[in-house]
């Protein structure tokens, strides 16, 4: 119960002991954050049903965890940032007023925890002790959220000597919100119907109510590093973002870094850990980060990224040896599946495997613990994993992780890519003539949305730099920061990277996607280094600059100048239409919109009519 001798911060510690009292947790523990701490909490969700051990031979170190199908992604709605004037949370966050929210919450935490243990989870997001990391304090009565976020960040005790006697934390309270009655027994998932995902911007503070599922429950990730942290940046002077972060190598040693952003599963960690086709030898593309980057500018006039996390989140089901070598490798030991399906042998299966193995398996036990075969999946359309499952695995288990992933300074970046995914209208490739018009490409982005939000898919909505279900204050507010940086950055003289917006995902009239996509993005990623380089010339169209057919380095794809036309073609009635919904995102966004936003729609809007 009481903390240990090594926690020597009585903010802290008093904030435990109020939380206990609040919560009535049975037992509060302290996790250390050791190996041999793991292994007896896995053991524990085994002994509990929440784990099944894999078949050790063949996925050693590894567990199945499948949630209640009611808790299977981030849950939007309920969602809210909480900030004390409704318009600092902006017109596209679920708000509440803080004092409401807590007098709304008060008696949904008041006992919660009982029957359960608290765990104490200390974490640093980003390299212990960087001058770009921060820490946190997540109280979660969910031994699934203490040990994946043992993956997902830096966990164990050495964070309290970061936080010292007076140091700052972030305070996060999780819960699943199903206290247990004396000699009840417990379900392998516990959840609530009624969900809170909670963020009180100005006092840095998370409460979470409800599921234990993802971005739901592990508060390090969207809720600290995102929704807080765009605070702190805002008020600091840096970014949070929804971005991977990339190194690319070219043949002659010289390494560039990429931050790009894409909204939820539309391929983050795909491209984080490309693998350059044949034709591309000595291209080399490791991974710094694959969901989050924290940047900074630095006094040498250059933006520096760190990944603040430490492991991956990552969608399982379309990952194989053909779309992600990498991720495949990375995912042979020590990882825990979250709602993928068993085998009959003990390993785990999703949709998509079944490339790489040229047949479906006979038969599995589905996310939903339900006989699945392929005659039945046939027949019901049963998928055997969950769209929205995942895998939680150490950023150490990936064999393309970049040298510098821990580096405590980050990696400067050379450009900057935003893409949404988009079946129609919007090009494979376009470069921003300068900063103000890449501010504008990322801040009208829209995308189809996908399984990792709970809600309808596959329906276009404006996703601003694909942050829209991430930004913890004013959106409005958030494009003028963007602004603002390139202010920063112009002013110290040197090269501002540049900014690209791409689509991997236009389709034909068979309702395929045209561009091959995966590895072959790299195609596209060489033109933007031949045009850093100067290499490339590119030509100008309403836009901005793209490619030419020749100038992308085509050696091992056959992929013709009509199929190139097919992802690349601008179709002047379509964006018509689209420049609408940018019109309509900025009545949305209208309070404190930056002038520069509506004037460049209006020039753009005027060489569209040309
Ligand atoms: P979050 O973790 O949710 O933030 O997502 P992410 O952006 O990391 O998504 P991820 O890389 O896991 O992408 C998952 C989905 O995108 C899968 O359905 C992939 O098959 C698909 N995908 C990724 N890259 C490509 C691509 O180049 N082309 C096509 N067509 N699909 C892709
Ligand atoms: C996303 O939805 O963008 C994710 C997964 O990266 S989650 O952590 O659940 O938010
Ligand atoms: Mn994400």
């Amino acid at each position: 119960m009481n903390a240990p001798a090594y926690v020597k911060n009585p903010k802290l510690i008093a904030w435990v002991a109020e939380m206990a009292a609040l919560c009535k947790p049975d037992t509060v523990y302290w996790c250390d954050g050791s190996d041999e701490e793991y292994q007896r909490l896995c053991q524990q969700l085994v002994d509990a049903g929440t784990f099944k051990k894999l078949n050790p031979a063949k996925r050693p170190g590894s567990y199945l965890a499948w949630s209640d199908p009611s808790d299977v992604a981030r849950v939007e709605d309920r969602t809210y940032i909480c900030s004390e004037k409704k318009e600092d949370a902006g017109p596209t966050n679920n708000w509440m007023a803080p004092a409401d929210m807590r007098t709304t919450l008060q008696p949904l935490f008041d006992g919660c925890m009982k029957g359960r243990t608290m765990y104490v989870v200390p974490f640093s997001m980003g390299p212990m002790g960087s001058h770009i990391a921060h820490v946190g304090i997540e109280l979660s009565d969910s031994a699934y959220v203490a040990v994946n976020q043992r993956i997902m960040t830096r966990m164990g005790k050495a964070v309290y000597d970061v936080i010292g006697t007076d140091g700052a934390f972030v305070p996060c309270v999780h819960t699943v919100g199903a206290p247990l009655a004396a000699g009840q027994t417990d379900v392998k998932w516990p959840c609530n119907k009624t969900k809170y995902i909670v963020h009180y911007p100005e006092t840095r503070e998370i409460w979470s109510y409800g599921s234990g599922y993802g971005g739901n429950a592990l508060l390090g990730k969207k809720c600290f590093a995102l929704r807080i942290a765009s605070n702190m940046g805002r008020d600091q002077g840096w970014l949070a973002e929804h971005m991977l972060i990339l190194g690319v190598t070219n043949p002659q040693g010289k390494k560039y870094h990429v931050a790009a952003a894409f909204p939820s599963a539309c391929g983050k960690t795909n491209f984080s850990m490309l693998v350059p086709p044949e034709g591309f030898k000595g291209w080399k593309v490791t991974t710094i980060g694959d969901d989050i980057a924290w940047i900074k500018p630095h006094s040498d006039g250059k933006l520096y990224a760190i990944n603040p996390e430490a492991g991956y989140f990552g969608v399982a089901p379309g990952t194989n040896f053909h779309t992600n070598p990498n991720c495949m490798a990375s995912l042979d030991k020590n990882v825990i599946f979250t709602n993928v399906a068993l085998t009959d042998d003990g390993d785990v299966w999703w949709e998509g495997m079944e490339k790489d193995t040229g047949k479906l398996p006979d038969h599995l036990i589905d996310w939903q613990g339900k006989d699945w075969t392929p005659a039945i999946a046939k027949e019901t359309g049963a998928k055997a994993a969950h769209a929205n499952a995942r895998f939680t695995v150490a950023a150490t288990n990936n064999p393309a992780l970049d040298a510098q992933w821990d580096d405590a300074n980050g990696v400067a970046i050379d450009a900057f890519i935003f893409g949404g995914r988009r079946s129609t209208t919007v090009p494979l490739v376009t470069e921003a003539r300068n900063w103000t018009e890449g501010v504008y490409m990322a801040a009208t982005m829209g995308s189809e949305t996908t399984a990792a939000a709970a809600g309808q898919q596959g329906v276009v909505r404006r996703d601003p730099f694909a942050m829209l279900p991430f930004m913890g204050y004013n959106m409005s507010d958030y494009f003028q920061h963007w602004l603002n940086m390139g202010q920063t950055l112009k002013a110290s003289g040197t090269k501002v990277p540049s900014i690209y917006c791409v689509n991997w995902f236009r389709k034909g009239e068979d309702g395929k996607f045209v561009w091959p996509g995966y590895g072959e993005n790299m195609r596209v990623l060489k033109w933007m280094i031949d045009r850093i380089e100067g290499t490339a010339k590119g030509k100008e169209n309403v836009f901005g600059i793209s490619p030419s057919y020749e100038e992308i380095t085509w050696t091992g794809l056959s992929f013709t100048p009509e199929q190139f036309k097919t992802v690349t073609h601008i179709d002047k009635a379509a964006w018509v239409e689209e420049l609408k919904l940018h019109e309509e995102l900025f009545k949305q966004l209208a309070y404190h919109l930056p002038a520069e936003m509506t004037a460049t729609k209006a020039a753009l809007a005027v060489r569209l009519e040309a």
